[in-house]
């Protein structure tokens, strides 16, 4: 599992908490994974980590409480995706010959893990990657197939995308192929692993499919894929409740006068007051949500204060920020921790 990124495109949210911890529809946003891994039959699980990493056995321990068993291991720097595959393989106990199922740690999906493996398997492939297709493939790895489903072309990020397909970051590996990479090296699994395979002729395989897919990689995506859990748009084990239009966590308070719906969270000992309108939102703990205010599609940080009638759409604040009354915040604004903002009506650019 690949949890050693920075996450930097989810700034202010990753300042403090990795991408994979991020509270997503009321747990670590690995839980939702985890749980998928274990249904399909993972027992043991290799933890590749460097950004804050320390934070990831304190949330998971040994894994004995999902019923799997957790290994960490940490870069001592950033290996980039290809070398930390290596450097976790160390800890692999499986032999040259096997499959190893390695998952990026950002991504929600309702693909069949089972049948992406049985292809792997019986198409003998030295990688087998789960593709989807996405409406703008120019921000992803555009991977084109031929007609056995055999990968033709790596395109990372590219302008030029020539098909809709892309790396949907779950993969099959012969355990022989990972530890070809080289060791202890800054390799990305993108821009050389793949493509050095592809050209080298070995037999890289694409397991299309058409199922729930979400990189939560961006705020709004991060924001999407928590609603999609609560209203149960992708089903997850993991998640601490009955889906519906919310999700209380414990010791929120939501006034009975308040609206608050769309599959938005409330966070624990959060408070949302009378007259808030509250939409398809991630409250996080302990944050408040005053009289009149509305929030849409936004995150709202660990104790930050949102004062009455402030209106929110499509916006970040940081943990313990606070949105003063009556402001009113443009889509993709983002308030950093502890700003404060003045007590009086300010608009801001989406390009904060
Ligand atoms: P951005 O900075 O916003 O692009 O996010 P990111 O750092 O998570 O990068 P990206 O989304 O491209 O990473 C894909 C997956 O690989 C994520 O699960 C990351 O946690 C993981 N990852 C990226 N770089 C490294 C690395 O150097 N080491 C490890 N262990 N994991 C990494």
């Amino acid at each position: 599992m690949l949890v050693g990124g920075q996450g930097t495109r989810l700034r202010p949210l990753t300042l403090f908490t990795p991408k994979p911890l991020l509270p997503t529809a009321g747990v670590p946003f690995l839980a939702h994974q985890l749980a998928k891994a274990h249904a399909y039959g993972v027992r043991r699980i290799v933890f590749a980590t460097s950004y804050r990493a320390s934070m990831f056995a304190d949330a998971f321990g040994d894994g004995s409480a999902f019923g799997l068993e957790i290994v960490y291991v940490t870069e001592d720097s950033p290996l980039g995706t290809g070398g930390a595959i290596r450097n976790a393989a160390k800890a692999l106990k499986s032999p040259p010959d096997a499959p190893v199922l390695v998952l990026n740690g950002d991504i929600l999906s309702g693909h069949d893990i089972a049948a992406q493996v049985a292809l792997h398997r019986s198409r003998g492939a030295a990688v087998t990657l789960h593709l989807t297709e996405v409406a703008d493939p120019s921000r992803f790895g555009c991977v084109p197939t031929d007609r056995e489903g055999r990968v033709t072309a790596f395109l990372e990020k590219t302008l030029n995308p020539v098909t809709n397909r892309i790396n949907a970051g779950c993969y099959v590996f012969q355990r022989s192929v990972i530890d070809s990479i080289p060791d202890g090296e800054v390799v990305s699994v993108e821009r050389e692993t793949f493509p050095g395979l592809i050209e080298a002729g070995a037999p890289v395989l694409g397991y299309a499919d058409s199922t729930y897919w979400l990189d939560v990689g961006t705020p709004a995506a991060f924001v999407q894929g928590s609603r999609d859990l609560v209203l149960g748009r992708l089903e997850s084990p993991a998640l601490p409740g009955p889906v519906g239009e919310s999700l209380l966590l414990s010791g929120a308070t939501v006034s009975p006068e308040a609206k608050v719906s769309g599959g938005t969270v409330v966070g624990a000992r959060a408070v949302v007051e009378s007259g808030a309108l509250v939409r398809g939102s991630v409250l996080a703990d302990d944050c408040a949500v005053a009289t009149g205010a509305i929030v849409e599609d936004s995150v709202v940080g660990i104790g930050a204060r949102i004062d009455p009638g402030a209106v929110l759409r499509d916006v970040v604040i940081g943990d313990r920020a606070v949105v003063g009354s009556g402001n009113e915040l443009a889509a993709g604004a983002r308030v950093w921790p502890d700003v404060a903002l003045p007590e009086c009506s300010v608009r801001f650019s989406s390009d904060i």
